[in-house]
């Protein structure tokens, strides 16, 4: 695409729902602005939908819209794809018909990057045009474009998320108003964060899909959304609020990814020769002294270790039409500017992924067990043998309804997943309730 020597940018829109919808008012609200900060007057001229008589939130001129997005993606008038359907297909074909038919390509499409990075990377490279993807993580936060160009030079250790404005609005209405699990996903549903299946959101399979980006983004090595060890917040239940609100805890859906292993070297922004990345989406609680317990409702935020730049947080709105529009139309006002990301031409290594089995946590258990003499010495016993040390214990309720609630010292995944299978099978633990790892409790 070459805008410098012409005046007006033709912007084709694939999907007007929440996203599509919020971004097609945005850039009509912007003219001006845009007009001013690139030079460049934008006009989104097609607009493809699936169903053409659906009630839209924002006036679409009818002659913009059409039901064929082969229509927009095949159409040489227009410059710019965005690409605001979701899902692999049919974006993974409209992408690459898009970027083959040399036209830029900004998407808000998670699930389609965390598994074709590469591919369309390469294609993007091959028919020199940009792909931009800022909106995909964090909605509103600037964090892609914050590692690809601020952070470029950083070597990143570990990113630290919560990634997914659903489950984090669910968390927060199941912690403050006492919501059901249920009721605070319709509203979720409701006010357009959650995905068209919400299982993607609740399942923790959305938030391992960006994490997937960042750390392919950070640690510059291919990182799939299938690597992504993944835990949703579905068994997280009312009675591990109370214990976590009692206990100076907030519970997230964290995203973590991290380098491991040796030759920690601090001379590249890479994950170094030798080293493994460690990559994990779970419910957590998260101690009340760490910056991302603070972080509520749909918010976001990456909390990034960085060799020099230590410690800093991006935060901002996760989800949502509006917020997430803000990103797309940065990625297109750059889009048109051609200015490119950092890594965009550079394909990615396959990343070494780092058995999560190997990892070291800190747990919080509970387990329903039979209120006699002898309980607690036979369930501490399987914590000792298997090498997973107690740091406190606390007995809530009393006869039928007894619980006890651990909180371990560090420890070994895989010893940890040993002690709760055999602690499972005792005859005097009626079931073990919930497992969640302890984040931030220094
Ligand atoms: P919606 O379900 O609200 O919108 C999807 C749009 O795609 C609809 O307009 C739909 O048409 C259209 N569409 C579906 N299939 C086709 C097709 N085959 N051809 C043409 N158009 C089609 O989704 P969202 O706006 O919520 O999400 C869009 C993308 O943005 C997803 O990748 C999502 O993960 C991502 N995202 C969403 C955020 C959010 O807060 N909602 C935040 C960040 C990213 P019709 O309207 O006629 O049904
Ligand atoms: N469903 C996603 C969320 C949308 O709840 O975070 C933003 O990517």
């Amino acid at each position: 695409m070459n805008t410098s020597s012409r005046k007006v940018v033709s912007v084709g829109l694939l999907g007007c729902g929440t996203v599509g919808a919020s971004f097609f008012r945005l850039m009509e609200e912007s003219r001006a602005q845009i007009l001013e900060t690139t030079g460049a007057e934008l006009s989104i001229t097609k607009v493809a939908v699936k169903d053409k008589n659906k009630q839209r939130s924002v006036y679409i001129p009818p002659e913009l819209i059409c039901d064929d997005p082969m229509d927009v993606v095949g159409d040489d008038s227009i410059d710019i794809v965005v690409e605001c359907i979701g899902g692999i297909n049919p974006a993974l074909e409209l992408i690459s018909a898009s970027l083959e038919g040399k036209k830029s390509v900004v998407t808000a499409n998670k699930e389609l990057l965390a598994r074709h990075w590469n591919q369309l990377h390469d294609k993007a490279a091959a028919n020199k045009v940009q792909l931009f993807c800022e909106a995909a993580v964090g909605g509103a936060i600037p964090v892609v474009r914050a590692l690809e160009v601020s952070l470029a030079g950083e070597k990143i250790r570990r990113v630290t998320g919560i990634l997914n404005g659903t489950t984090n609005y669910i968390l927060t209405k199941m912690s403050e108003e006492s919501l059901a699990y249920e009721d605070a996903l319709r509203e979720a549903q409701d006010l357009g964060f959650a995905e068209a299946d919400p299982t993607a959101d609740v399942g923790g399979h959305d938030a391992a899909s960006k994490l997937a980006i960042l750390a392919s983004t950070a640690f510059h090595s291919e990182v799939k959304a299938d690597d992504v060890f993944c835990e949703g917040i579905e068994k997280v239940t009312a009675a591990d609020m109370d214990f976590a609100k009692r206990s100076g805890y907030s519970i997230k859906l964290l995203a973590v990814a991290e380098t491991l292993g040796p030759n920690d070297s601090d001379d590249l922004p890479t994950a170094a020769a030798g080293q493994k990345i460690a990559v994990r989406v779970y419910p957590a609680m998260v101690s009340l002294t760490h910056p991302l317990a603070s972080v509520r409702l749909s918010f976001n935020a990456c909390f990034l270790e960085g060799a020099a730049s230590g410690e800093l947080m991006l935060y901002g709105r996760g989800a949502g039409g509006l917020p997430t529009a803000s990103a797309i139309l940065g990625d297109v006002m750059t889009a048109v500017s051609c200015a490119s990301p950092a890594i965009s031409s550079a394909l990615l290594k396959r990343a070494e992924i780092y058995p999560v089995g190997k990892l070291e946590n800190k747990y919080y258990i509970s387990l329903y067990v039979s209120d006699q003499s002898g309980v607690l010495a036979e369930v501490a016993e399987v914590f000792a043998k298997n090498k997973v040390s107690i740091r406190s214990m606390e007995q809530i309720g009393m006869f039928d309804e007894a619980r006890l609630v651990f909180i371990t010292h560090l420890a070994n995944e895989d010893n940890m997943q040993r002690t709760l299978s055999e602690l499972g099978s005792l005859t005097c633990v009626e079931k073990v309730g919930s497992f969640l790892r302890v984040y931030g409790d220094e």
